[in-house]
C-alpha cells in the first residue's frame, strides 16, 4: 500500500522559501545562523508540526537526545529534533534533502558503531514515537520506533501478550528489528524480523508508506537493512500468549570452568524444547555468567539440572513475570558513563568444548593485555547457542543471507574509557573473532560463508560478510527507493 503525501507538495513550496529566507537572514545577520546545519534546524523547526520539536544545548531533552549506549557513537549534533508523526519525518527528510546535511536517526541508541545513530549535524531522535497498541482481535502490536523493549514489556504486560523483542534492558526498538532481533522466544518463532505484519515507512523521497509482504524489495531490504531504505516510524508485530517465565541469571566462579563448559555442550547436543533458551557469558571479573530461560511458569525437567549443579556466586532462577525478568537484568547492563564499548559477532555453526575453551581463554588474553593500559577494561563475551531450525520461521531477508542452517551470533563486547586504545581494541576484536573462526573451523564447522549477524557487527567488515549474497540486490533496492542518496547522509551500513 502506498499513500502519497499531499502535504510534500506543500513542503517543497515551504521550502523554497525558507531556503531564500534563511540563507538572506543568514546574510543580513538577523538570525544566529552560521552554518548550513544550524539552517537546517531552524527550517525544521519552522516546518513541523506542534507534534515534533528541536532542541539545543544546554537543555535536558537535547541531553537525552544526543546520550548513546556508547561514548563510541556519541556526538555533539547541531540540534536534536524528536518527530511526533510520520508526516513530520517527511517534512524533516525534505529540508534535509534539500540541504545535504549530515543527521542521524537513533532509536534506543544501542549501537556501538561511530556514527552508526550518533552525528555533529541533525539528531534525528525517534523517542516520541514510542506508542504501543495490542490489536486483540488481529493478534498483532503497533509498536512506535523509538520505544525502548522495556516500555513494550510495561505495554503489553496488563494483556498477557508477548512479542519477540530485546532481551537486556535499554535496547531500542528500531536498530534491534532492522537489524534482525534474537530474543528469548526465537527458538519458538525466529527473529522479530520473522514475526514482521507491517513496517510504516517514511521514504527518502517524500512518501510514507505501509510496507508489507506484498511488497517485495522493501519488505526483504528492510529485514536487516536498518537505515538504507528511509525512517521507519512503527512496527506491526505478531504477538503470542504470554505465562509467567521460570527464569533468571546465574553468576558462578570461574573455577567452575569446566563444568560450566560440559553443561553447555549437553544443552547444545539434547535440549530440542524450542521454549528453552540458555544465554551463557565470560564477564572479566574473571566471572562466569548464564541466563537461563523458560518460556512457562515452572521449572523444565532436566533441561537446565547441570547448571543448578555448579555453585554460584550469586543470582537465582525463579518463576515471574515476564517483565519482572527484564526488569532483574537491569543492573547487569548499566554501562558507566564515558565507557567506550565496540562489539563484534563471530558467527559458529556451534559450541564444541574447545570452541568454548578458546572463547574462555581469549577473555581472559585480552582483559590482561589491555587492562595494563586502562584499568577500566572489561570484556563480555556471549555465546549464543540457538535451537537448529531458529532461520527457519521466516521468508527471505537482507540478513541472514543464508537460511538453510542456524548460525550462533556470539557477541565479543568490550569497554574501556581511554579513546587512545578505541583503534588498538578495533584490530583485537577483527583478531579475537578469527581466533574464535579459527578454532571452530579447526573443528570440522564450515565456516566459509558464515554471515556476522548485522546487529552485533563492527564497523569496517566488509558488508558482503553480513548480506552475502544479497547484497546486489540490496544495492539494486537501494538505488531505486532512495536514488539521490539522502540516507547515505546518515551513518551505518551502506549499500
Ligand atoms: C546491552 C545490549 C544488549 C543487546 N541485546 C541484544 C539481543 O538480545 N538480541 C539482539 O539481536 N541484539 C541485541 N543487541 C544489539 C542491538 O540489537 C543493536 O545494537 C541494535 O541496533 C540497537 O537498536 P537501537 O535502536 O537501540 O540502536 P540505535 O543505535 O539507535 O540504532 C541502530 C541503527 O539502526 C538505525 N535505526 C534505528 N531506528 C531506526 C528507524 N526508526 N528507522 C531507520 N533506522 C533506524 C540507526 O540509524 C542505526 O544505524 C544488544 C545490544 C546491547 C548494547
Ligand atoms: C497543536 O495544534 C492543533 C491544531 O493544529 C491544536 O488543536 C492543538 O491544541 C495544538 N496542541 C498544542 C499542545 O499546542
Ligand atoms: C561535547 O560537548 C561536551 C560539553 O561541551 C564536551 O565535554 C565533549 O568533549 C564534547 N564531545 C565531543 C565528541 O565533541
Ligand atoms: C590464548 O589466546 C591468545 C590470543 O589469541 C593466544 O596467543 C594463546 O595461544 C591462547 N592460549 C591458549 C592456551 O590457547
Ligand atoms: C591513555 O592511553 C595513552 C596511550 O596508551 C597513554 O599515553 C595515556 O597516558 C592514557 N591516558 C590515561 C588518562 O590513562
Ligand atoms: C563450505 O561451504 C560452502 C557453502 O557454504 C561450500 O561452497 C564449500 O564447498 C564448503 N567447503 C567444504 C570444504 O565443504
Amino acid at each position: 500500500m502506498l499513500f502519497f503525501e499531499a502535504s510534500f507538495v506543500r513542503l517543497l513550496s515551504v521550502l523554497y522559501l525558507l531556503a531564500v529566507s534563511v540563507a538572506e537572514q543568514q546574510t543580513l545577520g538577523y538570525i544566529d545562523v552560521d552554518t548550513p546545519v544550524a539552517g537546517v534546524c531552524e527550517c525544521i523547526s519552522g516546518i513541523v508540526s506542534n507534534a515534533s520539536a528541536v532542541y539545543y544545548p544546554p537543555s535536558k531533552e537535547y541531553t537525552a537526545g544526543i546520550r548513546h549506549w556508547s561514548a563510541t557513537n556519541s556526538l555533539n549534533a547541531t540540534c536534536v529534533v524528536e518527530p511526533g508523526t510520520a508526516l513530520d519525518v517527511v517534512d524533516m527528510l525534505g529540508v534535509l534533502s534539500v540541504f545535504r546535511q549530515p543527521f542521524a536517526v537513533k532509536g534506543g541508541g544501542h549501537s556501538c558503531n561511530p556514527g552508526f545513530s550518533s552525528t555533529a549535524g541533525v539528531q534525528i531522535s525517534m523517542t516520541r514515537l514510542n506508542q504501543v497498541t495490542v490489536n486483540k482481535a488481529e493478534g498483532t502490536v503497533d509498536i512506535g520506533a523509538g520505544a525502548i523493549w522495556d516500555d513494550v514489556y510495561e505495554a503489553l504486560e496488563p494483556y498477557g501478550v508477548m512479542v519477540a523483542g530485546g532481551r537486556i534492558p535499554g535496547v531500542g526498538v528500531g536498530g534491534f528489528i532492522l537489524g534482525g532481533g534474537f530474543s528469548w522466544k526465537s527458538n519458538q518463532y525466529g527473529l522479530a524480523i520473522d514475526t514482521l505484519v507491517a513496517i510504516e515507512l517514511v521514504l527518502p523521497q517524500g512518501t510514507v508508506m505501509q510496507v508489507t509482504a506484498a511488497d517485495d524489495d522493501l519488505w526483504f531490504g528492510l529485514k536487516g537493512g536498518f537505515n538504507n531504505f528511509g525512517i521507519v516510524t512503527r512496527f506491526t508485530l505478531r504477538s503470542h500468549p504470554q505465562t509467567d517465565v521460570w527464569a533468571g541469571l546465574l553468576l558462578i566462579a570461574a573455577i567452575h570452568l569446566n563444568e560450566f563448559n560440559a553443561a553447555i555442550v549437553k544443552f547444545e547436543a539434547n535440549v530440542k524444547d524450542t521454549k528453552a533458551s540458555l544465554a551463557p557469558a565470560f564477564v572479566t571479573t574473571p566471572i562466569l555468567a548464564a541466563m537461563l530461560f523458560y518460556d512457562g511458569p515452572s521449572q523444565p525437567e532436566g533441561i537446565f539440572d547441570d547448571f543448578l549443579a555448579i555453585p554460584t556466586v550469586n543470582g537465582e532462577v525463579h518463576t515471574q513475570s515476564f517483565k519482572s525478568f527484564m526488569k532483574s537484568l537491569a543492573g547487569l547492563v548499566a554501562a558507566a558513563p564515558g565507557h567506550r564499548i565496540y562489539s563484534a559477532g563471530v558467527p559458529v555453526l556451534g559450541y564444541p568444548s574447545a570452541v568454548i575453551d578458546t572463547i574462555y581463554n581469549e577473555t581472559a588474553f585480552w582483559a590482561e593485555h589491555f587492562a595494563a593500559l586502562d584499568p577500566t577494561f572489561a570484556v563480555t563475551n556471549a555465546l549464543e547457542p540457538f535451537d537448529s531450525g531458529v532461520f527457519s520461521h521466516g521468508s527471505r531477508s537482507a540478513y541472514p543471507p543464508d537460511r538453510a542452517r542456524a548460525l550462533y551470533p556470539t557477541n565479543l563486547a568490550w569497554a574501556w574509557t581511554n579513546a587512545s586504545l578505541d583503534s588498538a581494541v578495533h584490530n583485537a576484536l577483527f583478531q579475537s573473532a578469527r581466533a574464535i573462526e579459527a578454532a571452530a573451523t579447526a573443528e570440522g564447522q564450515n565456516l566459509s560463508n558464515a554471515a556476522t549477524y548485522a546487529n552485533y557487527a563492527l564497523f569496517g567488515l566488509p558488508l558482503e560478510d553480513i548480506y552475502g549474497e544479497h547484497l546486489p540486490r540490496l544495492r539494486g533496492i537501494k538505488k531505486k527507493y532512495d536514488p539521490s542518496g539522502i540516507m547515505d547522509l546518515a551513518g551505518g551500513f551502506k549499500f
